[in-house]
């Protein structure tokens, strides 16, 4: 039940440590070495990408920002939506343009953020319904790749997956996601999905290696993550920040470089993390995909496409889609 505020948020993560520490060890112990991407967002990381989206050099988040404002009233006309469900709903600052249109449209009643940074979801949840009359709030802190089925059933849903976080999942990985994000809609409920598009590799690469640095405080935050959430000591200046452009695989990668060897105990994983002069961790992946990419991924999901919005540039893209 929703309290008097109109806020509800049900957590469902910090709920399983071996889970936590099994998925990061595992990662550590691959090769190359990896980190789940999810560690980035803990309050300060969820606040560094809000300061990444206000850079010059990341285009993706004022390209999608001006793209819902040209097309939010077609969205929620072809929806009928009532009730909006994000996944991966971070700062919600693309949001609240949905809102406004569904405002004008006299049918907004229920905001689901379901993000992994709990902070965040409980500050977006107080803004809103300052901000929108009559608006209720059910949050949902969860790992989108674990507890789907946690969100609340009922209404004219629409459910938004922006930002391109899409490109943060692998190929397969993508696919399976989608498929279980269709598994849990409903008859007539509509999917908006955010996909950054392949574009001039230096526009690209400048995205993720700001003049500011921001991106490289962003990437090494995850090794704070790590330190207050399995205790492993890593000395920050002993990393480099790298992001570069994987041709085949069309995507930015993410990467640690370690500046020098080194080894850091682990004794929560039971792991003597060693590392040598130049070796990278792969922090993130940035997949950037073509219009038939997605349409491709939406159908092998399940999903009919039903539109397709694009900037002048087709630097971003903004699928609408249903289930059939
Ligand atoms: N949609 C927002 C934020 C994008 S940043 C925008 O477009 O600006 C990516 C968001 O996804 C972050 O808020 C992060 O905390 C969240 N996130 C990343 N991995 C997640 C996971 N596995 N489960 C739930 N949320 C996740
Ligand atoms: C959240 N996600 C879509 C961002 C991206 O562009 O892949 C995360 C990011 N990483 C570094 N800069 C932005």
């Amino acid at each position: 039940m929703l309290d008097q505020s109109n806020i509800l948020i049900d957590v469902h993560v910090h709920t399983d440590p071996d889970r936590v520490k099994q998925e990061i060890r595992n990662g550590l112990l691959s090769s190359p070495k990896k980190l789940p991407t999810k560690y980035f967002y803990d309050d300060r990381g969820s606040a560094l990408f809000e300061q990444i989206c206000e850079l010059p050099e990341y285009y993706p988040a004022r390209t999608e920002f001006q793209l819902l404002k040209n097309t939010a009233d077609d969205v929620v006309a072809q929806t009928g939506a009532d009730t909006l469900v994000e996944l991966g709903s971070g700062a919600a600052t693309k949001t609240r343009v949905l809102f406004d249109a569904m405002s004008r449209a006299k049918q907004l009643r229920l905001y689901v953020p379901f993000d992994v940074s709990e902070g965040i979801v409980r500050r977006v949840a107080q803004e809103l319904v300052e901000e929108y009359q009559g608006l209720q709030v059910h949050g949902i802190v969860g790992d989108f790749l674990a507890h789907l089925e946690h969100i609340p059933e009922g209404g004219k849903r629409l459910v938004a997956f922006l930002g391109g976080t899409i490109g943060n999942l692998g190929p397969e990985e993508a696919l399976a996601f989608l498929s279980s994000i269709y598994e849990e809609m409903g008859h007539g409920d509509f999917f908006l999905l955010g996909v950054q598009l392949t574009t001039d590799v230096n526009r690209l690469e400048a995205a993720y290696n700001d003049s500011a640095g921001i991106t490289e405080t962003f990437n090494k935050n995850i090794l704070s993550v790590l330190q207050s959430v399995i205790g492993a000591e890593f000395d920050l200046d002993a990393f480099e920040h790298i992001a570069r452009f994987n041709h085949e695989q069309h995507r930015i990668e993410i990467y640690l470089r370690s500046r020098r060897d080194q080894a850091i105990p682990i004794p929560e994983l039971d792991l003597h993390l060693r590392l040598h002069e130049g070796e990278e961790i792969l922090t993130e992946i940035s997949t950037k995909y073509t219009r038939p990419q997605v349409e491709t991924l939406l159908t092998g999901a399940g999903f009919s496409p039903v539109e397709w919005y694009t900037d002048p540039d087709h630097l971003h893209g903004l699928a609408l889609a249903k289930k059939r």
